[in-house]
């Protein structure tokens, strides 16, 4: 049985209809002082062993502090209707960008994070993480999903001479896969600099080769959409084709959105590890090989 996290319903549900797991019913409420009352209201009818000879598969995007709770309490509500194995997919898992501490005195939260999801379950499936060795944080056996390939899904068929750009050399994997499955095109990356303190970004555009071409930038994350309107700018008077944006976990947080659309795109798409409108195609054909 397939026991879905608020933040993941749509993904739980092409898991569900790609295997042969049924989908359970999940209420999200809170009590009365605020905390979360997460309920499987599939389990209700009293039968205390419901899940006795089954895997329970819980699915949980952990965009939020409460999407870490959220994922908790379905893995203890699986193991108390009997559950025979646990396993937790995180679609997009929060704080796994925080892989060491940064600073004297800071935690690393992704392992405090992973060893937490550990005490719950048989194991876990990411799916492209910013870093994979993450994995070596979890307590159990974890399993990498790597999810490039699906980000060629939405794009038009007749791209004009496609460059697949990524806008460090660290993400150029991504834009390989991607350009991979869309079945032509080349592959290229920008040189990125952080301000960590700020928050500023600044793109090179180096050598790579974008004139009169499509472009489709290539990351795994789109957060506060820095990175990307920074390399869209970095396109300008470059005599650039078209414009796309394709991501794994389009987090779009705050402005990021029309930062990118002021920017100047002819279309921006992800994966649905996260539920946003620009969620255009799944990872569930991927997720379903597993199961
Ligand atoms: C970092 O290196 C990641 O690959 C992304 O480039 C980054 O998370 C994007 O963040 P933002 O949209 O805030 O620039």
């Amino acid at each position: 049985m397939i026991l879905p996290g608020s933040h993941s319903q749509s993904l739980s549900a092409r898991l569900a209809a790609a295997t042969d797991h049924r989908l359970a019913r999940v209420s999200y409420d809170r009590f009365p002082d605020g905390e979360l009352c997460t309920a499987v209201a599939s389990l209700a009818d009293g039968n205390e062993a419901a899940l006795a000879g089954e895997e329970a598969v819980v699915v949980c995007s952990t965009v939020s502090s409460d999407a870490h709770l959220e994922l908790l309490q379905l893995q203890d509500a699986a193991r108390e209707a009997g559950a025979d194995r646990v396993t937790t997919v995180i679609p997009y898992m929060g704080y796994a960008r925080q892989d060491e501490a940064f600073k004297p005195g800071q935690p690393v939260s992704a392992r405090a994070v992973a060893r937490a999801v550990s005490t719950g379950t048989d194991r876990v499936v990411l799916v492209s993480p910013h870093e994979p060795d993450i994995t070596a944080f979890f307590d159990v056996p974890c399993d990498l999903v790597n999810a490039a390939p699906r980000l060629a899904e939405p794009l038009p068929d007749g791209l004009d001479d496609p460059v697949f750009v990524a806008p460090d050399e660290g993400a150029v994997g991504i834009a390989e896969r991607a350009r991979d499955a869309y079945g032509r095109g080349a592959a290229d990356y920008f040189e990125k600099e952080r301000d960590y303190d700020s928050g500023s970004v600044t793109i090179h555009p180096g050598n790579a080769d974008v004139s009169g071409r499509d472009v489709v930038l290539v990351d795994d994350i789109v957060a506060t959409g820095a990175t990307m309107s920074e390399s869209i700018e970095a396109l300008h008077g470059r005599d650039v084709n078209r414009a796309y944006v394709v991501c794994i976990h389009p987090l779009l947080v705050g402005n990021a959105r029309t930062k990118l659309e002021s920017a100047g795109l002819a279309g921006i798409w992800g994966t649905d590890t996260l539920e946003r409108d620009v969620s255009a195609t799944s990872v569930a054909p991927l997720l379903a090989d597993l199961f």
